[in-house]
């Protein structure tokens, strides 16, 4: 029986994040090079999309490529970003088939021109799609994203458009990337990493975390459907009491 029907469709998480990790060590242990572990986890990503739009997940953000994946060696790089115009180019008709809108979140226009210039065609082929967002996190330092929103507030308060005391939480969630998306419930990471390496530092405030082993090549739809459920399983009480959550006032 697949775990899928054990989910409970009134309590998903409507956005869920994912950190795509262990493709190298996937691959090594196949005996391959790194590359391999990568184009395997493509397929990773399509059983994943799929999974959560039709269960009725409204935003999936993956973390594809870091700030910090800049300084991995130059072949694995190349490699990396042309598997990203490979594949977006493979998979925007999927996209349209399942009404699937793309999206992307971090300092894009540093990628090699090909690739920028696929990714925003797809995202302006796909950007009338309803059924779910697509989130690519490309090029993505949480940090980065911080520091860019405080720069561009210091200009506004600088030009007397704010007063620096007036200052808000939504202020700062307006200036990041993110502004139009909601803070995700849920964060899965593969490959056995407990850390979160600069993802979303903002907005997982209040994120239940997942951490499994399985490596994201290996990851399926099953695995995704025991995360949902583990995170089901939870209590989130937002600084409250047990108590005050089942008996809200
Ligand atoms: C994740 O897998 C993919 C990217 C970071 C682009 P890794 O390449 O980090 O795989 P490991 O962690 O070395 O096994
Ligand atoms: C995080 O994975 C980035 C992505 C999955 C794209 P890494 O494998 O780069 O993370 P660290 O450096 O081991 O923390
Ligand atoms: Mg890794």
């Amino acid at each position: 029986m697949s775990l899928k029907n054990l989910i409970d469709t009134n309590k998903l998480p409507q956005h869920i994040a994912v950190i795509m990790d262990g493709n190298g060590r996937w691959a090594k242990e196949q005996g391959k090079n790194r590359i391999f572990g990568h184009s395997n986890g493509v397929k990773s990503v399509r059983e994943v999309s799929e999974a959560c739009a039709e269960l009725g997940v409204k935003y999936l953000t993956l973390y594809a490529f870091s700030t910090e994946n800049w300084n991995r060696p130059k072949l694995e790089v190349v490699a990396l970003m042309e598997l990203l115009v490979q594949t977006i180019r493979k998979e925007t008709r999927t996209l349209m088939d399942n009404n699937i809108r793309l999206k992307a979140i971090g300092n894009i226009e540093t990628l090699p021109s090909r690739c920028h210039k696929e990714l925003l065609e797809s995202i302006e082929i796909t950007k009338n799609n309803s059924a779910m967002d697509l989130v690519l996190a490309l090029s993505y330092s949480g940090r980065d994203e911080i520091l860019q929103a405080v720069k561009a507030i210091s200009k506004e308060v600088q030009a007397k458009q704010i007063n620096a005391d007036d200052l808000t939480e939504e202020d700062i969630q307006k200036h990041l990337f993110t502004n139009e998306i909601p803070d995700p419930e849920l964060l899965i990471r593969t490959s056995g990493e407990n850390r979160i390496s600069n993802f979303l530092l903002w907005q997982m405030a209040y994120t239940e975390f997942y951490f499994t082993e399985t490596y994201w090549p290996e990851f399926r739809k099953e695995n995704l459907y025991e995360a949902i459920l583990d995170y089901q399983k939870r209590e989130r009480r937002f600084g409250k009491t047990s108590e005050q959550i089942s008996t809200p006032s």
